[in-house]
């Protein structure tokens, strides 16, 4: 292939000469060919100027924060790993045999065991969550805001639905708060606020030192035998992730394994503060599931887009159009059009693309499988959404 290249640099050479040096005598052949290399690098400079610095300008202002996200793996390290602990279970296995799996004995009675939630407008989810845990839980303690994260003024949605929820009524603590309001604030700032009044909340619930906390989002559920294992074993780590598969849209849509925000942590008094980020390096493998964006409603999309902490991400008006939503709901894509949120390029690339669908509803919370009819579109086949 060498004279074929060879053939070719030349005849480019010779299309330059035949523009630039066609009359040039001896003595100014090198001055012309100085000047066709300039007009060269003049339209390369131009096309440069003029056509890649304001594509360039216009791709960062309106894509500045998805290129971010996708050279995410060359700013931020991944976080320490956590130390696993792996989950031992079957409904035939003894209690005792369990705990002796894990490495932690046995208690003569199980621990008080509270559920603490800060709730929004997630009223299948909750209803899904409590019914799951209700054998075990002690106490449910609920507080709702009507303003949202980003200072959205909300009706307090549970209260409007409480007779929904008749079924914890003897076991719960329910509490609202005004919101701040301010305008223009990190949306974290009235989270870190919220999250400060449940702690009152969880006092005036009675909570008292050795009982154990549930600290997660009312989409982060721990399921039933997982509660049931760490209230009845001792020697369990004061505070516990629990890593929860992580679901999208519906539990049509398997994403990964990697949800772990959600925690469990034996109170003690004055120390424990509810919160909702990296608390220690233990998680228990498989204790649950973690359902995002899974409603019934595609203004409940909507609300969640502009509401809540990542509201920065709707870069374009259009992602809030109901027929985009449902579209991307059904094809398993992202609501905001981003990468993939990974710390190496490798796991970037491997996600790249919609979640492929999953046909598997085994192991789910059992009353979502008692009432499919209800939840229809919580699982697989059903991605169509109700309007309005
Ligand atoms: C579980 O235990 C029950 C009652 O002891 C028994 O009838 C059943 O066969 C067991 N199932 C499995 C899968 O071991
Ligand atoms: C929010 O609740 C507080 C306290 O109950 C109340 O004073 C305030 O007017 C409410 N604001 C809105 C916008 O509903």
């Amino acid at each position: 292939m060498m004279p074929d290249g060879y053939y070719s640099s030349k005849k480019s050479d010779d299309i330059c000469e035949d523009v630039c040096g066609q009359q040039a005598t001896c003595t100014a052949l090198s001055m012309s060919r100085l000047r066709c290399l300039l007009q060269g690098l003049d339209l390369k400079t131009f096309i440069f100027l003029f056509v890649i610095v304001p594509t360039g300008i216009v791709g960062i202002y309106f894509h500045g924060q998805k290129i971010t996200y996708f050279l995410r793996p060359l700013w931020q390290s991944p976080p320490k790993p956590f130390i696993e602990i792996p989950h031992y279970y079957h409904e035939n296995v003894s209690m005792e045999t369990l705990c002796k799996l894990h490495g932690w004995g046995i208690r003569d009675y199980p621990r008080r065991v509270f559920d603490a939630v800060l709730f929004s407008n997630e009223v299948d989810m909750l209803t899904i969550r409590w019914k799951e845990l209700y054998p075990y839980i002690s106490q449910f303690v609920l507080l709702e805001s009507n303003s949202t994260f980003t200072g959205l003024p909300k009706p307090y949605y549970f209260a409007i639905n409480r007779d929904q929820f008749k079924f914890v009524e003897p076991r719960l603590t329910y509490g609202t708060i005004g919101g701040r309001f301010r305008k223009g604030e990190n949306p974290f700032v009235e989270e870190a606020y919220q999250r400060v009044a449940l702690d009152q909340l969880l006092r005036i619930a009675g909570i008292e030192d050795d009982d154990m906390l549930i600290m997660s989002d009312v989409d982060e559920i721990p399921s039933s035998h997982t509660i049931n294992l760490l209230r009845w074993c001792d020697n369990v780590p004061h505070i516990l992730h629990l890593h929860l598969r992580n679901y999208l849209y519906s539990f049509e849509f398997h994403l990964d394994h990697k949800s772990w925000r959600a925690s469990v942590h034996r109170y003690q008094k004055g120390k424990t503060r509810y919160a909702h980020y990296r608390q220690t390096d233990f998680r228990l493998a498989d204790a649950g599931w973690h359902c995002s964006f899974c409603f019934r409603h595609i203004k409940e999309f909507i609300f969640k887009m502009k509401a809540y902490s990542h509201n920065d991400r709707v870069r374009f008006s259009h992602y809030l159009n109901p027929k985009r939503i449902q579209e991307v709901i059904c094809n398993g894509a992202d609501l905001y059009d981003m990468f993939p949120e990974e710390y190496t390029f490798k796991d970037i690339i491997g996600k790249l693309g919609p979640i492929p669908h999953s046909y598997s509803a085994v192991h789910l919370p059992a009353y979502l499988l008692n009432n499919a009819d209800k939840y229809n579109y919580l699982l697989p086949g059903s991605c169509r959404r109700e309007d309005g």
